[in-house]
This record gives structure tokens, C-alpha cells and sequence, in this order.
């Protein structure tokens, strides 16, 4: 039976509704989710009130979830599955995190326009984010349509594009915040992997422009041209007529499709108030090199 979609945006983004994630959904509810992020490349659910290990059951059953913690001070763990990443200004006892708190200034990467884990060999498909303790103000989440943005391109730059192989690291994206303080394991841990620039969607057979701000320089481009060039895509694909806002309610959980679409959090007051999201993340199934050409 197709589930019930109500459509966010003009271009992507639906609400998915009926589900109750507390059981965890069956091969062919979870087949027409995908269809549903195949059309859409967002996928809101209102009033889910999951815990940790609903929220993980429900990531298992839509595919192979990501092993791997990025991020730095990987001994600070708050929540009790090492694979569910911790989107949250909290410290380990639940407290905020201090002004000036390592893993504050690392985590204000999430504010850049990014795709997640495209620094990793193989990366992300889908994430889950769900939330558990939303701010009063601010803290929107916003998600740009990759695929609209790669038909609106003229067809010359898109001919140039479809060979290019960029490198995404962690440590391009938190240098254009100025965060340079790493050990030298985390160094070794976040060294730069090539992805595809422009990526084949199966799902859908559309194209999309795989940005993030993780790219740091493209094979066989001058640096500084390169990233001029980075830039000026990220303004094209992050025009508003691209971008579905999402304002977060409790309990909401947001899924999107990394291979499709960027995201950003906005600016809150995270000194002042708790924001506690919790993100399960699907990994894709290879290297973008490795998968089907543009
Ligand atoms: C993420 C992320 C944005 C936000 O969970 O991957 O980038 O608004 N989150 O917290
Ligand atoms: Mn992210």
C-alpha cells in the first residue's frame, strides 16, 4: 500500500505520514520509503517518539548503517550506540558545552552547506536525524534540491563538470571556519578521498552535483581555481528556489538522501539553549568512483 506523502516544497521534500516508528517497518514499508526518497531526496516524520534503540532498528532495516565516528575527542561519548552520531551542544554528563569547548568549534562545520561523509571512501546514503530536545528559536535545518541544480545548469558547464574528481576532507571544511587543531591521529584519520564531482542518482536515473563543503581541490584544477569554481556552484545550488527550510518540532525525524541534496543548520542560541539530535546514517553502497559514471 503507498504510504500517505504530502509534498514541503515545489521541488523536493515530502511529509511521510502514518508510520509509527516505535515498531520497526517491514521489507515492503521500508521499499516504499525508498520510493519515496528516490522522488523526493527529503523525508519529514512528525511525532515519533523513538528511543536510541527504535531509532537504530529503524536505520538496520533501510540498509548497512555507518561503523565510523567522525569527529573529534572520540573517547567523549554521550549516547550508549557508538554508531549514532551525536548532532548535539551537550557534554557527556548533558550539560552545554562550553563556549569554547574543542568539540564546539569542530561541530560549527554542520553550519557550511555539506553533504554527509563524503570525506569517507564510501559515503553516506541516507541519514535519520531525529529530535529529542529542540531550541525555542532558530535552528532550522535547510536542504538544497542537488538534482534541480544540476538540470538548471547551462549544458557547457555541465560537460566540464561530469569528468571532475574532487577531494573532500574534514579538514577543508573546518579550515574555511579557521579550525586547525588536530592531533596528529585525527590528521591521519580525516586525509582527503576523491569523489565524483557530478553523481548518477540509480533511483531516480537523474543527475546531481555532488558538493560539499568538505571539497578542498579538484584533479587537474589550479587550487585557487578550483575553489572558485566550488563556490560558485554552492551559490547556484543553494539559490532559494532550491531550499526546503526544515523548523524542527520535537520528536520530528528527518531523513535525507546525501546523494541528492546538501544540508546546513542554522544558528541558535547554543550556549544558552539544549539542542539534543541524534543521527543514524546509512552508508552507500561503494566509493562514488566506483559506482556508475554521470
Ligand atoms: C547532520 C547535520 C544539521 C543540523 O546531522 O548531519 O548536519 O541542523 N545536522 O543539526
Ligand atoms: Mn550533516
Amino acid at each position: 500500500m503507498p504510504l500517505h506523502v504530502t509534498p514541503l516544497h515545489p521541488l523536493f521534500a515530502a511529509e511521510i505520514h502514518g508510520l509509527d516508528l516505535r515498531q520497526t517497518p517491514g521489507p515492503e514499508v521500508c521499499a516504499e520509503i525508498d520510493r519515496v526518497m528516490d522522488r523526493y531526496g527529503v523525508a519529514v516524520l512528525r511525532d515519533q517518539a523513538i528511543d536510541d534503540d527504535q531509532q537504530m532498528a529503524f536505520g538496520a532495516a533501510l540498509g548497512p548503517l555507518e561503523q565510523e565516528r567522525a569527529v573529534v575527542d572520540v573517547h567523549k561519548v554521550r549516547l550508549k550506540h557508538y554508531n549514532m552520531a551525536d548532532i548535539s551542544n551537550l557534554d557527556v554528563d548533558g550539560s552545554l558545552l562550553a563556549v569554547d569547548d574543542r568539540r564546539r568549534m569542530f561541530n560549527l562545520g554542520n553550519r557550511l552547506w555539506h553533504s554527509d561523509s563524503s570525506f569517507k571512501p564510501t559515503p553516506a546514503k541516507y541519514s535519520m536525524l531525529h529530535g529529542r530536545v529542540v531550541p525555542p528559536d532558530g535552528a532550522d535545518t535547510e536542504f538544497a534540491d542537488m538534482r534541480a541544480a544540476w538540470d538548471a545548469l547551462p549544458r557547457a558547464m555541465q560537460a566540464t563538470l561530469k569528468p571532475m574528481v574532487a577531494w573532500h576532507s574534514l579538514i577543508y571544511s573546518r579550515a574555511l571556519l579557521g579550525f586547525t587543531d588536530y592531533t596528529d591521529e585525527e590528521r591521519v584519520r580525516f586525509a582527503p578521498v576523491p569523489q565524483r564531482l557530478v553523481r548518477f542518482h540509480p533511483g531516480s536515473g537523474r543527475h546531481s552535483i555532488y558538493l560539499s563543503s568538505h571539497i578542498g581541490r579538484i584533479d587537474g584544477v589550479p587550487t585557487p581555481e578550483a575553489m572558485a569554481l566550488v563556490r560558485d556552484l554552492v551559490e547556484h545550488a543553494t539559490q532559494r528556489a532550491f531550499v526546503y527550510a526544515h523548523k524542527w518540532r520535537t520528536n520530528d525525524l528527518v531523513i535525507w538522501d546525501n546523494r541528492a541534496t546538501m544540508h546546513r543548520a542554522r544558528a541558535f542560541e547554543d550556549t544558552v539553549h539544549k539542542r539534543d539530535m541524534r543521527r543514524t546514517t546509512l552508508t552507500d553502497c561503494a566509493p562514488t568512483l566506483e559506482q556508475r559514471a554521470a
